[in-house]
């Protein structure tokens, strides 16, 4: 039977993990077929990956059909999974996300703050496009995204298009469990970590080692021991002892953002006078991975990708795969509706929640009120999320500078414009709702 994976953004450096993840499951997860999709500019990375995608398939002796093409709505035809790893305006566009709210004194980051907002104004409009097709050309196929801001595309997705069998999945859930796991010197699988909040804005609530509640211990180790679960993209800086005693939770890298403002800030805005902010980084990060891609002799995965933030994203994305494929109904956590599983958020928003994963999707589990701790920050953060998707879905300024006030990275409603105004101005090309906005200007 037939088993067909369509991967856009298929010319991505990632995709050789991805494909790891597709030849260490092929007993439980038989993909017949793997189609990379790009855009017609990045066509000399996506010929790069795809011979190297089949050099791997030919080393593991699998019957896998690996092919590319361009033109994505043939490549939908048959889809039974669909994932997205697409990054609108290439690593050009994330420059100036991180560059530009930095030269104002703001955190600049791909994910949070400004260049977050600026991201997400970039992708969902593709993504919707995606989904309407998928929507006409492969009803029942599934939407693994990873593209970011994943929690934020996700809900973009589910709300305003009409396709819904779409669940977003990170890396950091699976690294946080595998950190876990290193200090109890047990291998993930026995770690189950009850996640609770939003993408990249997820704490840990409980942890279990073998089903039994753990959770002391592991912030005992966290608070007196030298623990880093950091990706690469994140130097993680040492936490306030009261602030993990009174968290009581384990908090997520990208935290460091909000709890450690002022030094995270202070390092930044000093790479981005040094004009390495991470953009620059993952350039030369790439252009070592092609050149080696490119090898006739190179046939696994290189470790260099290691050295990308999203390593291990495919723990995620194949996991999710092969359990709804098998109909599992196993534990994972995934970036889908809340419908109630967070009693202080509206249901119809996307959260980031441990999830019983089956054939007909991701089943939440309960979590009921969040920890009065956390739950004004995280109902602060889905509202500003909110507000980004119905900026970019309508293109409209007002809603867009709602969006960068209600961030708690922007920190002065003048900086809010004048940030928001000249990254509309620098991504017009990538942002064609804001056109009638930039035109004012
Ligand atoms: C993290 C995040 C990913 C993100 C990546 C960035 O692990 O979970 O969503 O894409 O880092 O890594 P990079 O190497 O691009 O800075
Ligand atoms: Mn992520």
């Amino acid at each position: 039977m037939a088993l067909k994976v369509v991967i856009i953004g298929g010319g991505s450096s990632y995709t050789p993990e991805i494909m790891e993840g597709f030849l260490k499951r092929y007993e439980q997860f038989p993909v017949t077929d793997i189609v990379l999709v790009d855009v017609k500019a990045g066509e000399e990375k996506v010929k790069i990956v795809t011979a190297l995608a089949k050099r791997m398939v030919l080393k593991a002796g699998k019957d896998i059909r690996v092919s590319y093409t361009f033109n994505r709505k043939e490549a939908l035809q048959g889809a039974d999974f669909v994932t997205t790893q697409i990054r609108v305006g290439g690593l050009q566009a994330r420059a100036y996300d991180e560059r530009i709210p930095l030269k104002h004194g703001m955190i600049g980051q791909e994910t949070n703050g400004a260049g977050g907002i600026m991201k997400a104004f970039r992708t969902i409009p593709v993504m919707l496009e995606i989904a309407q097709e998928m929507h006409e050309i492969c009803p029942d196929a599934w939407l693994i995204n990873f593209t970011n801001p994943a929690g934020i595309v996700t809900e973009a997705v589910m709300n305003h298009s009409p396709f819904k069998n779409v669940i977003g999945v990170c890396n950091i859930p699976f690294n946080m469990r595998s950190g876990v796991g290193e200090l109890f010197q047990v291998p993930a699988e026995r770690v189950m970590i009850e996640f609770v909040g939003l993408n990249h804005f997820v704490f840990g609530r409980k942890v279990y080692i073998d089903g039994v509640d753990r959770t002391a211990e592991a912030m005992h180790h966290l608070i007196y021991d030298d623990v880093d679960y950091s990706p690469a993209n994140i130097v993680a800086l040492p936490w306030n002892k009261q602030f993990l005693k009174t968290l009581n939770m384990l908090p997520n890298p990208y935290h460091q953002y909000y709890f450690q403002h002022e030094q995270v800030l202070k390092k930044d805005v000093e790479a981005y006078q040094t004009n390495v902010t991470r953009a620059e980084v993952v350039m030369e990060v790439e252009e070592a991975l092609f050149k080696k891609y490119q090898s006739p002799n190179l046939d696994v995965k290189p470790e260099e990708l290691e050295q990308r933030g999203g390593a291990y994203y495919s723990e995620a994305a194949c996991n999710v795969m092969t359990s709804i494929y098998n109909n599992s109904m196993d534990v994972q956590t995934v970036n889908t509706l809340n419908n109630g599983t967070i009693t202080d958020l509206p249901a119809d928003c996307v959260i980031e929640v441990n999830s019983v994963i089956t054939a007909s999707g991701p089943m939440p589990l309960s979590i009921g009120n969040l920890p009065a701790v956390i739950s004004g920050a995280i109902v602060q953060m889905k509202q500003y999320e909110r507000l980004v998707v119905e900026a970019a879905v309508t293109g409209d300024y007002s809603k867009a500078y709602a969006a960068m006030i209600m961030n708690p990275l922007v920190t002065s409603d003048d900086k809010a414009q004048v940030v928001l105004d000249e990254l509309l101005h620098v991504h017009q090309s990538n942002l064609p709702q804001f056109s009638k906005e930039v035109v004012k200007q």
